[in-house]
């Protein structure tokens, strides 16, 4: 049921690196990410992914893998094509064979600086699913959007095209995050009670495009700001099931303080 935290919904947090870090730092933040997830109470309590730019995803998840560890990785972009003639692009394959879980697909960045649009982004969802990789679809609505109250049409309109011709099954690969562009690196976060509202008409909508059963069981994250000091109220909040981190990513032990404020506590 919307609003009701489903015990199938174990919290997850991604740290998002963006084009930072160097070969060094990424080996050594994903080290050290690993170390600390691996001691109570995050193992198995949380589920960690950790989002590196291309150039340094085989190393880490290579890394990662000789460490033994529970912690994912996941590309920050796929091209939806299958691999042929676009340059500069990488595929789903391609980041299945280097080790990746999962993909972002239309992180604000991505719609707002590159430019990608809500086609574009669905044509991703699918490549990723149907490659075989989880997919975190990121929505979420401007500044200038929530000052003319269409946060909730914007959610929608994004999840709905974002999700078009994805099957149910497919579904359980899913999860959504929701990050108000405003408060994605601005040290501005929606305040707990707004992004649970969100989420609440997110998991709505999964469940009139879907079924309540399912959206009760897809895993919302919110981003935007998340630092150790704000995390555990919004990981509180019944709809929340955990985050999607920027600039506190690239601190391993903020990254995994809020991980910490990810376990559940009911
Ligand atoms: P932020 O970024 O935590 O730096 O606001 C979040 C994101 O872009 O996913």
């Amino acid at each position: 049921m919307p609003g009701t935290r489903s015990v199938n919904r174990r919290p997850i947090v991604g740290g998002n690196w963006k084009m930072q870090t160097t070969f060094a730092s990424a080996e050594a933040l994903a080290l050290a990410v690993a170390t600390h997830a691996a001691s109570p109470p995050l193992a198995s309590a949380v589920e960690i992914a950790v989002f590196p730019p291309f150039v340094y995803l085989a190393h880490v998840a290579m890394r990662l893998c000789h460490a033994n560890s529970d912690v994912y990785v996941g590309a920050q972009d796929c091209w939806p094509e299958p691999p042929g003639a676009f340059t500069g692009e990488i595929s789903v394959p391609q980041l299945k064979d280097v080790g990746c879980r999962y993909v972002l697909t239309g992180h604000s960045e991505r719609r707002h600086v590159i430019g990608e649009d809500d086609a574009l982004i669905n044509r991703k969802t699918r490549a990723a699913l149907d490659g075989g990789l989880r997919c975190i679809l990121c929505v979420g609505e401007t500044l200038a959007q929530r000052e003319a109250g269409s946060t909730d049409d914007v959610n929608e309109r994004q999840v709905r095209a974002g999700l078009a011709g994805v099957s149910s099954d497919a579904m359980d690969r899913v999860v959504i995050a929701y990050e108000p562009v405003w408060a994605i690196g601005t040290g501005r976060n929606a305040t707990p009670a707004d992004a649970q509202a969100a989420h609440a008409r997110i998991r709505d909508v999964l469940a009139d495009m879907f079924s309540p059963a399912l959206a009760a069981a897809v895993r919302i994250q919110y981003g935007g700001s998340v630092k150790p000091d704000n995390a555990a109220s919004l990981f509180a909040q019944p709809d929340i099931d955990g985050g999607l981190i920027g600039g506190a990513s690239l601190k391993a032990d903020d990254f995994i303080a809020i991980c910490a404020a990810a376990v559940p506590r009911d």
